[in-house]
């Protein structure tokens, strides 16, 4: 089933007949019969270049926050909203930009036929982009943090972008993105240790 979706993605022609994305198309990583699965943005150059999800800065900052949830790349899937990096003209070099509304509802189909091939038993939108795409909320993520969505009959939680971290290194930002982890870690009834439990929580004296 995913084969076939990554041959029809590549020939997506919604999204090709925009003009607004690049050429090279970027579909998912991970494991095909995952429990969780993670949605982000948009291939960045990075992704781009090595045709993989989350292999720039904010996917070692995703590695590291799975491997604090004791979890690996490869117990996971890891896809994306818009398949094809959005295109900024000629001079763009190594920037990148989100997906418009429209590139958005373009490449939508793409991942909800994903969703319905995993059949994961919990999806985290990583970021607004990936929420606004789900579940059609282009509210904030502080707004949506902290509640469980549905979408296609999957329970949804939604937690800032990995790049927000790298942006803002701070232990509320890594706290409320780990809480977020805690939550989907109980619902797929995983073990959490005590101190997995504090993680990110300020020292007490
Ligand atoms: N940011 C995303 O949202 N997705 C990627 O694949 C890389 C960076």
């Amino acid at each position: 089933k995913l084969a076939y979706l990554q041959m029809r993605a590549q020939n997506w022609k919604p999204a090709r007949a925009l003009g607004t994305l690049r050429n090279t198309m970027v579909f998912a990583t991970g494991n095909a019969h995952a429990q969780l699965m993670l949605v982000g943005e948009a291939p960045g150059y990075d992704e781009e270049r090595l045709q993989e999800p989350f292999v720039g800065r904010a996917g070692q900052k995703l590695n590291q926050i799975l491997a604090a949830a004791n979890l690996r790349r490869e117990d996971v899937y890891i896809s994306n909203i818009c398949k094809f990096r959005p295109d900024m003209g000629p001079n763009q070099g190594m920037s990148n930009r989100a997906p418009s509304d429209e590139e958005i509802a373009a490449c939508l189909p793409i991942i909800l036929a994903e969703i319905r091939a995993i059949q994961p038993a919990c999806i985290i939108c990583l970021g607004g982009t990936a929420a606004k795409g789900l579940l059609g909320s282009g509210a904030s993520v502080a707004s949506l943090r902290g509640k469980w969505f549905d979408c296609q009959g999957v329970p949804v939680r939604v937690t800032y972008h990995p790049s927000y971290l790298l942006r803002n290194d701070t232990l509320p930002a890594k706290r409320a993105v780990w809480e977020d982890f805690l939550a989907v870690l109980e619902q797929m009834k995983l073990n959490i240790t005590p101190r997995q439990r504090r993680f990110f929580l300020p020292a007490t004296s």
